[in-house]
């Protein structure tokens, strides 16, 4: 391992007692702090605001450019409405599915996102843990702040591992290698970020992990003492399955300068079998908007694929998700198993994805926000949140079982899917 340390003057200096003396008052604080009623994710996002730094909050809640693909990929869920039936059984509802062969409590993963260790300190540890207890896969990201083996250390259940493919082999073969002694089921390869779309705000916020010493940092600090406090009691503050694992990187603690300095902007076809082989367990192939991709991902035998933009967060003016998933579904859908995400922040997003016949989807910016708001307990809530939407929703279109929702339970606006030339 390299000794490096991220340069730029991090904010928070290492420390030793002092971590427990701040988780007990913060414990504390938030025993004695009166907690909201929360009903819906826009109510863990609205606490995420108040309570995170405002470099990392802006960072999940971005899209690229003019943020067109971000905002469509909510509202085109929007448009689609769902067939109320009546005096239908609603006893003994399932919402109980697979997901490359795993139980899942629905069919609804969490899926990887950077940084999410500076949404509060140890977030990726966090969110794993409620993504277990609740029975849904959780994706640990390349980009995250805790490591692989953090994740392991502090979970029961095998994750899966997002890889994102950078130019050297040596740093992706220990991945993989770190990723299997980890227990990982299955890598999630992203195929849709060999150079990165920008985010204005994370130029004009200087975003960096761990923030760096600046007026405008200190300023808003000031207002997220929870935040700080909970920060100053981890030692996990960088990116944890980079720095000390990689080099050639002239600021580490910079995603913008990973991506431009390190990512292999030569990945192709050929380079994703050779990934694949290298792994040599399951593979789920992340970022698939077009069929005639869909088609080569299924070829190359991957077990599943994610029709997915990134969250808005790449290709701007690209189709949301769930208007390109129909036809990558009839395109690919009897070939290889198809998830979705991006835009999903309610359970009756999940159901109408499901109705279209994914067989997954993943929620990003809806965990998030719960991790931003309330740590652990907030990515429970989410999930909680979700499931009830997702379970009375099917049993308001008369479904029982999730396996039974078709097309049958939705009204798709005629030309949904558009037509361009
Ligand atoms: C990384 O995955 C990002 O979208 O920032």
């Amino acid at each position: 391992m390299s000794d490096q340390t991220p340069a730029g003057g991090p904010l928070f200096a290492p420390c030793g007692n002092l971590g427990e003396l701040v988780k007990d008052i913060d414990q504390l604080i938030q025993k004695v702090t009166v907690m909201p009623v929360i009903t819906t994710i826009a109510d863990l996002k609205r606490l995420h605001k108040r309570r995170t730094p405002k470099m990392f909050y802006d960072y999940a809640e971005s899209g690229s450019w003019t943020e067109q693909t971000f905002h469509e990929n909510t509202s085109d869920f929007d448009q689609i409405r769902l067939r109320q039936r009546v005096a239908v059984d609603m006893t003994n509802r399932t919402t109980k599915s697979q997901m490359i062969g795993q139980d899942v409590a629905m069919p609804v993963a969490l899926a990887p996102v950077g940084l999410t260790g500076m949404q509060c300190a140890d977030g990726e540890i966090k969110a794993a843990k409620a993504a277990e207890k609740f029975g849904v896969p959780f994706t640990l990201s390349t980009m995250s702040i805790c490591s692989i083996e953090d994740v392991a250390e502090n979970t029961t259940k095998p994750f899966w591992f997002q890889v994102y493919t950078l130019k050297d082999d040596d740093f992706m073969r220990r991945l993989f290698e770190r990723a299997r002694a980890a227990g990982c089921s299955a890598i999630v390869i992203t195929l849709d970020l060999q150079v990165m779309g920008q985010r204005h705000k994370d130029l004009k916020n200087g975003l960096s992990a761990p923030p760096k010493f600046t007026v405008a940092s200190m300023a808003d600090l000031a207002t997220k003492w929870s935040w700080g406090l909970q920060m100053l009691g981890t030692k996990r503050r960088f990116f944890g399955n980079i720095v000390g694992h990689a080099s050639g990187v002239s600021d580490p603690s910079s995603l913008a300068s990973w991506t431009a300095e390190a990512f292999d902007h030569a990945l192709d076809w050929k380079r994703v079998a050779t990934l694949m082989e290298m792994w040599g367990g399951k593979v789920i192939l992340k970022g698939i908007l077009d069929v005639e991709d869909a088609k080569m991902a299924a070829e190359l035998g991957a077990d599943a694929i994610i029709v997915s933009n990134h969250g808005g967060r790449q290709l701007d003016g690209a189709l949301s998700s769930i208007r390109m998933l129909p036809a990558i579904l009839d395109a690919v859908g009897d070939k290889v198993e198809v998830h979705m995400d991006g835009g999903i922040r309610s359970g009756q997003d999940v159901l109408k994805a499901m109705a279209l016949g994914a067989k997954g989807t993943y929620i990003g910016r809806a965990f998030v926000n719960g991790l931003g708001a309330m740590g652990e307990a907030g990515v429970t809530k989410a999930l909680e949140v979700i499931h009830k939407e997702l379970d009375t929703s099917m049993a308001l279109c008369g479904k029982r079982d999730i396996h039974d929702v078709d097309r049958d339970i939705l009204l798709v606006p005629k030309g949904f899917e558009g037509e361009w030339a």
